[in-house]
């Protein structure tokens, strides 16, 4: 059970510490050499190999030309860049180059490691049936504060506690807020950094760009600069949509309540859209206006549902006279929960981590359980496949 490593040391110090090391303790066949980007080229065409680890001690613009140049000859390579420089802008430009991870310099075994690990986490999404596809899911807020990116989020980490691969994607482009509330990793790249390089776009793109909150559950997040969101086309969002959609089981799109170009496209390519809204006029008065522009766009009713969000019997407004404002059926009720949810929101931490047994929890649970069958068990996953197809 072996996987063909490759590593290129910038010094000679490096290449021996590294020759020393027992790769094999990690499932690896280790070939070192040394050398620069220059050597990039040769060594993946003399080794093949599954994993490629480049030290770049300088990362200049020469360097990552060498690096596209030698990608484009072999395009499914796993080039692992390692290097002292860990700013975004390196990683941008990597990206674009291909390069599938950076990772800190200096290079040793556990760099190897990490790489590998990486490696396992992108041949998961590409070992998925292409044909499956996912079910995409918008939520949209009739209003702001109905509670669309909490119940898109939350949903989404429900689900992939159901043992589903999810991803979320904010697609609320001026201030999206959604990694906030799983966490608030570091953005490695937005969707407007993606749909503004359309032709380039691909799987392994896409996959390098989401925020791996765990194994199943990843996220796309808003861009950080607004100033950049004129430049994305609808065309770019319907590629992002649409590639996510043959790589994980459910895609959920947290849409902004500005009916913009790019909400609607999402909404077009949704195969459900939840209308989020509380109990209250002002939110009712807004999912009224919003039930008849989405009649205008021609969607069919049972592609629309409204989820009325803390939810609490007894008011002057009922369940019926949301029904009869918006001529659409209620799809579901969640309660209300002020201090749990805040408290989940505020830390970053999902509602069914952090107070499993509070209300919304539960019927966020019900939700995702309802969505999605139980895990299958048995998947013999990337390492069955990479060692039966290198065998
Ligand atoms: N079921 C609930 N119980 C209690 N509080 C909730 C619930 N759902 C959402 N909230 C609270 O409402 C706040 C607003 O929710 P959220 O940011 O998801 O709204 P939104 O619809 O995405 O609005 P925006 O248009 O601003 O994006 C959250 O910060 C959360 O604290
Ligand atoms: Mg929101």
């Amino acid at each position: 059970m072996t996987i063909k490593v490759s590593a290129i040391c910038s010094a000679e110090a490096t290449r021996a510490a590294l020759v020393g090391a027992d790769a094999t303790s990690i499932g690896a066949v280790l070939t070192v050499h040394t050398g620069s980007a220059q050597t990039l080229a040769s060594v993946l065409r003399r080794d093949q190999p599954d994993v490629l680890l480049l030290d770049l001690p300088v990362a200049d613009e020469q360097a990552m030309e060498q690096i596209e140049a030698a990608l484009m000859t072999a395009p499914g390579a796993h080039l692992v860049l390692v290097s002292a420089d860990s700013s975004l802008e390196l990683l941008k430009r990597a990206m674009r180059a291909g390069v599938r991870e950076l990772l800190p310099a200096p290079m040793s075994l556990m760099t190897v490691q990490r790489a590998l690990k990486h490696a396992q986490g992108h041949q998961s999404l590409h070992s998925r049936e292409p044909d499956v596809a996912g079910q995409v899911l918008a939520l949209i807020p009739a209003k702001g504060g109905a509670g669309a990116t909490f119940l898109a989020t939350n949903l989404a980490h429900a689900l992939s506690k159901q043992g589903k691969r999810v991803a979320v994607i904010d697609l609320n482009l001026y201030f999206g807020d959604a990694a906030i509330f799983l966490g608030d990793k570091k953005i490695v790249s937005s969707v407007v950094d993606l749909a503004r390089q359309t032709e380039r776009l691909d799987s392994a793109l896409l996959h390098s760009s989401m925020i791996k909150l765990s194994e199943n559950l990843h996220l796309l997040a808003a861009s950080e600069l607004p100033e950049d969101v004129n430049e994305v086309s609808t065309a770019g969002v319907e590629k992002i949509i649409e590639l996510a959609r043959s790589h994980y089981d459910f895609v959920l799109l947290d849409v902004s309540s500005t009916l913009d170009p790019v909400a609607i496209k999402a909404l077009d390519l949704a195969d459900t859209i939840c209308l989020a809204l509380q109990l209250n006029l002002p939110f009712i008065r807004a999912a009224t206006h919003m039930a008849a522009v989405f009649r205008e766009l021609g969607y069919a009713r049972d592609k629309l549902s409204v989820i009325v969000n803390r939810y609490e019997k007894g008011g002057s407004i009922t369940l019926a006279d949301v029904e009869k404002a918006t001529q659409l059926k209620i799809g579901r009720t969640l309660p209300n929960s002020h201090l749990a949810v805040t408290a989940s929101v505020n830390q970053g931490v999902p509602l069914l981590e952090m107070a499993p047994r509070d209300p919304v929890a539960r019927a966020l649970r019900a939700w995702a359980q309802e969505l999605a069958p139980p895990p299958v068990q048995g998947n013999r996953g990337w390492w069955h496949g990479l060692v039966k197809s290198s065998a």
